[in-house]
């Protein structure tokens, strides 16, 4: 018997019963193991693989996280799937495509998540899912060629499924949680996928007609980062820290940062655009 028989495996036929996908998940890719879904979908979309195409696998050995991260994707435990979209808006520029994919995903993959097991995530800015704080899932989107004819995202998924708590190791496991730590029982991940695809598809088409505002709305409903003191790591080594006050029009999080001058102090509105964001824990209402 080999090792990946020992669990209930992601088959195409168990995703393909579950779809109800026009476009996503209709090339589908089911691999035992890679060394990360996102860059397998990449190569395949650099050989003309179709809009939609998804691969997932059982396991990654340099699964990838956001920030030069990586991200830990043991056998047959969890979700770790890449789709590809290659259809831009082409009313729009192409940094609002860029923007807002991450963000509709993450949305998606929430809606997905409560509709699988009736939890109810929420999401810190850009696209970390929450559950009481801890981690569930995360999403990391790469874009190859984009302002050409064949600009491309890889909208990258990592969830966490069927650990159990105390099978995290442990620098994760005060960070990370799974569906089962939090439902209590285990879950179906090819049914899983199925809807993350669903409601993504919905939300990606709404995104082509325009629908930003909408989905700018049901980001900001889901976002447990508004109203947060936050601490904000930058790319170029700083950090600053302010309350989190709403989501911008590009998708970016505005911040109201203040500045002690003598007596009164003043305050100014930063826009983040990228950046490591901490929710500062303590201070949560003020
Ligand atoms: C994060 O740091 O929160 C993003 C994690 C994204 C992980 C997923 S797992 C599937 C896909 N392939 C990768 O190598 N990374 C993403």
């Amino acid at each position: 018997m080999s090792s990946v028989s020992a669990f209930q495996r992601i088959t195409p036929h168990a995703v393909t019963m579950a779809l109800c996908t026009h476009t996503l998940g209709r090339s589908l890719h089911v691999l035992d193991e890679t060394p990360s879904t996102n860059s397998a979908a990449l190569a395949l979309a650099q050989d003309g693989a179709p809009d939609g195409t998804v691969v997932v696998a059982e396991s990654q050995t340099s699964g990838k996280g956001r920030l030069g991260r990586r991200w830990y994707s043991p056998l047959g435990k969890n979700l770790y799937c890449s789709i590809v979209l290659r259809r831009a808006p082409s009313a729009e520029p192409v940094s609002t495509w860029l923007s807002w994919v991450p963000l509709l995903s993450a949305v998606a993959v929430a809606r997905a998540i409560q509709v699988t097991s009736g939890l109810r995530p929420s999401l810190k800015w850009p696209n970390d899912i929450l559950i009481e704080q801890r981690k569930v899932g995360g999403l990391l989107c790469e874009s190859s060629g984009t302002g050409t004819a064949h600009g491309l995202v890889i909208v990258g998924i990592g969830l966490n499924v069927n650990m159990w708590r105390d099978t995290f190791p442990e620098d994760l496991r005060d960070l990370a949680t799974s569906l089962a730590a939090e439902a209590g029982r285990p879950f179906d991940r090819a049914v899983l996928l199925a809807t993350v695809l669903s409601e993504l598809e919905l939300r990606y088409d709404a995104f082509m007609s325009g629908a930003t505002s909408e989905i700018k709305h049901e980001y900001a409903l889901r976002c447990a980062t508004i109203r947060r003191r936050v601490r904000v790591d930058m790319a170029n080594g700083e950090s600053l820290e302010g309350r989190a006050h709403a989501i911008g029009d590009d998708g970016s999080l505005q911040i109201t940062v203040e500045h002690p001058v003598g007596e009164s102090p003043r305050e100014s509105v930063v826009t983040i655009r990228a950046g490591d964001v901490l929710h500062v824990r303590k201070d949560v209402n003020r």
